[in-house]
C-alpha cells in the first residue's frame, strides 16, 4: 500500500466518514446549511457548470464508442450534480443513479435530484446492483482513484465495476494528473485488464470545459481533438495538473 494514499482506501474513508473528517464534514455542514461554500473544493456544486461538463463528457465518450444508453451509474457523487447533469445531456429519460459513502450527501442529492436514485455505500462493494446492470460506470475526482497511487486499490474497484457492467460497457475516470492516482497506475492496471473483466484500457484528453463551452461538440473533430491533446500534453509537462483526462476501461461486446 502507497503511504500517499492510505486514507484513500474505503477502510479509511468510511472511518472520516464517521467522525465529519474532510469532505464529509463538508458535506453535513451543507445539509445542515451552517456552510454552503467548502463543498465547493470538494465538488461540482453550479448545476450550469455541472451540464457544460456533462455535454463534453458525453461527446468525448461517444467520440470513444461508449455506449450512454444507460443505466448509468456514478461513484462518488456527493449531492449529486454531475450523476443529475449527465442524465440531462444523456437524454432525460436515460436511468442515472448515484453511489456515496457520505449519507449527508446522499439525502442532499434526493432532495435536490428526484428524477436520480441514490445510495449511500463504499463503491467497492456495490452487491445491491445486479450484474450487467450498467451502460457506463463513471467516476470524477473519485479519491480512491485520485488520491492513491496504489494500483491494487484501483484493480480492486475495477473489477468490481466490471462486474457490473453489461457487454460492451465502460468505466469513465475523470481527474487530472498531478498527485497520486490512476497515472500512476495505468500502466500495470492495462497489463491485468482481461483479469479485471476489461479488453482495454486507455486514457484521453478531456476539453477544457471553457472551450467546449464557446465551441460545442466541434471540439471533438479529428483535426481539432488531436491539436488539443497534442498542446495539452505539452502544457501538462510545464505545469502538471491543469489538463483533465478520461480514463477508459472497456468491456468486450460479447
Ligand atoms: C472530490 S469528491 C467528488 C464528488 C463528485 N464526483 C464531483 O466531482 O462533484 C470525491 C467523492 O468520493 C466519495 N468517495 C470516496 N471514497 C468512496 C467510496 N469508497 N465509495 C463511494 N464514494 C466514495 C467521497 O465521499 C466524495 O463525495
Amino acid at each position: 500500500m502507497s503511504g500517499r494514499g492510505e486514507w484513500a482506501t474505503p477502510e479509511r474513508m468510511a472511518e472520516q466518514a464517521a467522525t465529519g473528517e474532510g469532505v464529509f464534514g463538508a458535506y453535513e455542514a451543507f445539509e445542515k446549511g451552517t456552510d454552503e461554500k467548502t463543498i465547493g473544493a470538494h465538488g461540482i456544486v453550479d448545476d450550469a457548470y455541472a451540464l457544460v461538463y456533462a455535454r463534453n463528457l458525453v461527446d468525448l465518450l461517444r467520440r470513444q464508442g461508449a455506449s450512454m444508453a444507460g443505466p448509468i451509474l456514478d461513484v462518488g457523487c456527493g449531492i449529486g450534480t454531475v450523476t443529475n447533469a449527465i442524465r440531462t445531456a444523456c437524454g432525460s429519460g436515460t436511468d442515472c443513479q448515484g453511489i456515496d459513502l457520505s449519507a449527508s450527501a446522499i439525502r442532499v442529492a434526493r432532495r435536490r435530484y428526484a428524477d436520480c436514485a441514490f445510495r449511500a455505500g463504499s463503491a467497492d462493494d456495490l452487491g445491491t446492483f445486479a450484474d450487467g446492470a450498467f451502460s457506463l460506470i463513471h467516476a470524477r475526482e473519485f479519491y480512491p482513484f485520485t488520491r492513491s497511487a496504489d494500483a491494487g486499490l484501483h484493480a480492486r474497484f475495477l473489477a468490481e465495476f466490471a462486474t457490473k457492467l453489461m457487454p460492451g460497457g465502460s468505466v469513465a475516470a475523470v481527474q487530472i494528473i498531478g498527485r497520486a492516482g490512476l497515472a500512476d497506475s495505468l500502466a500495470a492496471l492495462a497489463k491485468q485488464v482481461p483479469g479485471l473483466g476489461f479488453e482495454s484500457a486507455a486514457r484521453r484528453v478531456m476539453v477544457p470545459n471553457r472551450a467546449y463551452r464557446r465551441l460545442g461538440r466541434t471540439v471533438y473533430g479529428a483535426a481539432f481533438y488531436e491539436i488539443v491533446s497534442a498542446a495539452s500534453a505539452t502544457f501538462e509537462s510545464f505545469r502538471p495538473g491543469r489538463a483533465s483526462y478520461v480514463y477508459l476501461f472497456s468491456k468486450a461486446a460479447v
